[in-house]
């Protein structure tokens, strides 16, 4: 794996690469769930280009970007054990200059749900997302369908601004409890991990009442708020039933497909999951 550190560098391999080109982004606390989208990209692109990049710009002013749990040597070794091409790890000065001075910002769809909880999370993924694809110049990227509303939003992006990029959305990869795997997930002690596994269950007991004709769409979030609400450590930041598309919320008569989200608190740590209900 060549590993880069400046957007020239990779530039004058650009010319020379063979397509298709897939991309395959992370913050860093590289897991299963991103080498998972390595594997993906492998199926139908020539060259796996990574970004590691942990973005200071989609973290709040009381969020976790200190902490966040980024091992740039481990993150290295799996990425170019899984067989990325090449990686590229842009410095913060190089990406965001002293006059740096433009957003990309999207409407509604980035107001609600994280959105509602996280104000300019979106604008700060949505602005590296756009400098991401104009210097890598990829023919596909790969995104985790853990992170629903971020795909939602750069879907819309890629569509409103017409980014020549094919986003290819990818399952959420679980343990084998059911905890959806997230960098996130390294905060969490014993006995918080063993609370956090009321987020799968009560996911999967809402689909299984879905799945058994259950259309009530206040029914069916309340079997998730009540399976999360058995988990003392928990607090719930939202459970949602929304549109899949323009995560609107709805309200009486499930019409699938919908998309059930929740985002909760385990002590300091924030970790969202979903299932889509179709
Ligand atoms: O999902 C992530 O890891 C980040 O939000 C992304 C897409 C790499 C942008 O910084």
């Amino acid at each position: 794996m060549e590993i880069l550190r400046t957007i020239e560098s990779y530039r004058e391999l650009y010319v020379d690469l063979q397509g298709p080109i897939g991309l395959v982004p992370t913050l860093g606390g590289v897991h299963e769930g991103h080498l998972s989208l390595v594997d993906e990209a492998k199926k139908d692109c020539k060259t796996i280009v990574s970004w590691l990049f942990l973005n200071p710009k989609q973290f709040g002013p009381n969020e976790d970007l200190n902490s966040y749990p980024a091992e740039e040597k481990e993150d290295i070794s799996l990425l170019d054990q899984r067989g990325v091409d090449i990686l590229l790890i842009p410095k913060t000065i190089d990406i965001y200059p002293s006059d740096f001075d433009t957003v990309v910002k999207l409407g509604k769809i980035t107001e609600l749900l994280e959105g509602s909880r996280r104000p300019g999370h979106f604008d700060g993924v949505t602005t590296i997302v756009s400098k991401m694809f104009n210097i890598i110049q990829p023919d596909r990227a790969y995104f985790g369908e853990k992170d629903a509303q971020q795909l939602r939003v750069i879907q819309k992006m890629v569509k409103d601004l017409n980014f020549p990029v094919e986003i290819i959305s990818c399952p959420t990869v679980r343990d084998n409890d059911g905890l959806a795997l997230s960098s996130r997930n390294k905060y969490l002690s014993i006995v918080e991990r063993n609370d956090a596994l009321s987020l799968y269950q009560g996911l999967h007991n809402a689909k299984a009442s879905f799945e058994s004709g259950e259309r009530n769409a206040d029914i069916v979030r309340n079997v998730v708020i009540q399976e999360i609400k058995k988990s003392p450590l928990i607090t719930i930041d939202y459970v949602s039933l929304s549109d899949p598309l323009s995560l609107v919320e709805i309200s009486g008569k499930i019409t699938p497909p919908a998309l059930l989200s929740l985002a909760v608190h385990i002590g300091k740590t924030h970790l969202i999951d979903n299932v889509l209900l179709e």
